[in-house]
């Protein structure tokens, strides 16, 4: 009997049909659809399925064989980004259309193309080997998009069904088709949101302007002192716990095939601004940040207003990376802000959440415990051999400069290192108008984690 599965390309075709945007509550039933549909495809593969809810959205909990055998759990998430806007795309956001070798629509890449690579290519070994002796653990949530603020909730109540001897995630970036990346590290992330109040309401510039500080003046000038003109952050003890890349990393990094021009000309950037003593390439993916995502206050209409505005706002988050604390960034970061705000404005810092950053030496390479589980250290030059075979070169071994939070949770809470495999490239426009995912890499990669499963026990 043909599944859905059995034809990858129409599966995530359908996936991305369901409109799962988290962050907007008017996109609820796309939600629901895509859980359903995510539900569906892991009982067809003969899961059994349980869904876990939360205060938010219910998480996918499913599992297939005999626990005594090695137990992998596969993280995914059926949640996306919001698609505005709207009007850059050049085809609808949730239909999905194929164009030159590449499926478009919101969260092809991130995350479910990728989700339907793992199982298409399950889909295949189980066909053939029903009793394939590998316990598998599926977690797919719905609020990752959202920063997962469910998740350690859901941690605590089922960890013990969470346990096992490797995570294996593909929720991250490659180069390119030539040039696969295992995921070693990500950023960890917190989020501020600096509300600076002044006047009780607008004033006029002219009967007013002289006697008061202007909130937007001063949140200005706070945000101006985050940073000194080298591009480093200007928080003190923000770079305190920074640990340092291990030399056989910068090796890796160095073998990108990306060179330094092309990137700038990708991004559209005359030239670079990284911090001392780091190349562009290197510090996306060894040192921390913090960047304005969104400030605002006072006439943002066509034309000139003289006003002087009763409140100024900024969000931002700050990324970071190993051993850095989510918390105690967040706390230097809101002290800097508040000290160097004037009195003459009341500010106010909000800590949106965020998460610790993430890294996994493989096994053997320098710095590494020889700790890892059996299945850990079997997976890591297993998958190595698989993407060398259907990619035709070998995996560089690189941390990432995204986030996903629960990953480092996962490691704390269950003890699971985890093996990432990007799918999606710089290309995809993860998040942005005209994502798509490169049918290429999904079908080589479908065949390399084929080889994967078959040969992981
Ligand atoms: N799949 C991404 C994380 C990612 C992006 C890894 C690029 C590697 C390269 C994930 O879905 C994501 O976007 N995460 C957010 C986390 C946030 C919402 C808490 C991020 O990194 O901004
Ligand atoms: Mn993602």
């Amino acid at each position: 009997m043909s599944v859905l599965l059995d034809h990858p390309i129409q599966a995530l075709s359908e996936y991305v049909g369901h409109a799962s945007v988290s962050a907007d509550s008017a996109f609820d039933d796309g939600v629901n659809g895509a859980r359903g549909f995510a539900q569906s495809r892991l009982e067809e593969l003969g899961f059994s399925v349980d869904l876990i809810e939360t205060p938010i959205n219910p998480v996918i909990l499913a599992t297939r064989g005999d626990p005594s055998w090695p137990k992998l759990v596969i993280y995914g998430h059926y949640d996306v980004q919001p698609p505005d806007p709207l009007d850059l795309w050049t085809s609808d956001a949730f239909i999905a259309v194929e164009r030159e070798g590449r499926l478009y629509g919101r969260g092809a890449a991130d995350n479910k193309g990728p989700q339907i690579v793992h199982m298409a290519a399950l889909r295949r070994v189980l066909k053939q080997n029903p009793d394939l002796p590998l316990h598998i653990t599926y977690l797919i949530e719905g609020e990752e998009e959202i920063g997962s603020p469910s998740f350690r909730g859901f941690l605590e109540t089922h960890q013990d069904r969470l346990r096992g001897d490797m995570l294996l995630v593909s929720d991250t970036g490659s180069p390119g088709p030539n040039q696969l990346v295992v995921t070693t590290g990500l950023r960890g992330l917190t989020a501020l949101e600096v509300k600076v109040r002044g006047p009780r309401q607008d004033l006029h510039s002219g009967v007013h302007g002289g006697a008061l500080m202007n909130p937007l003046q001063a949140l200005m000038r706070a945000c101006s002192e985050l940073h000194d003109a080298d591009g480093k952050v200007a928080v003190p003890g923000f770079y305190d716990a920074v640990r340092p890349p291990e030399p056989w990393e910068r090796e890796e990094l160095s073998k990108l095939p990306t060179t330094e021009e092309e990137y700038a000309q990708f991004l559209g950037v005359p030239n670079f601004h990284s911090p001392p003593g780091y190349s562009p390439l290197e510090a996306i993916r060894f040192c921390p940040t913090l960047e304005f995502n969104g400030v605002g206050g006072g006439y943002q209409g066509e034309g000139s207003k003289t006003v002087i505005p009763a409140e100024a706002f900024a969000k931002i988050t700050c990324r970071l990376v190993p051993d850095q604390s989510a918390e105690e960034i967040a706390e230097r970061v809101k002290s800097a802000i508040v000290r160097s705000c004037p009195s003459s404005v009341e500010v106010e810092v909000e800590v949106k959440g965020g998460g610790d950053p993430y890294v996994v030496i493989p096994p053997g390479k320098p710095g590494s415990t020889g700790e890892e589980s059996d299945l850990t250290k079997k997976a890591f030059p297993l998958v190595e051999k698989c993407v060398r075979k259907s990619f035709g070169s070998d995996p560089l071994f690189l941390r990432e400069g995204g986030s996903i939070p629960i990953i480092r949770d996962l490691k704390e809470v269950a003890g699971l290192d985890a093996l990432m495999l990007g799918l999606f490239t710089n290309e995809d426009n993860l998040h942005a108008p005209d994502e798509s995912f490169h049918l290429g890499i999904m079908s080589k990669a479908i065949d390399a984690f084929e080889e994967f499963f078959l040969n992981l026990t």
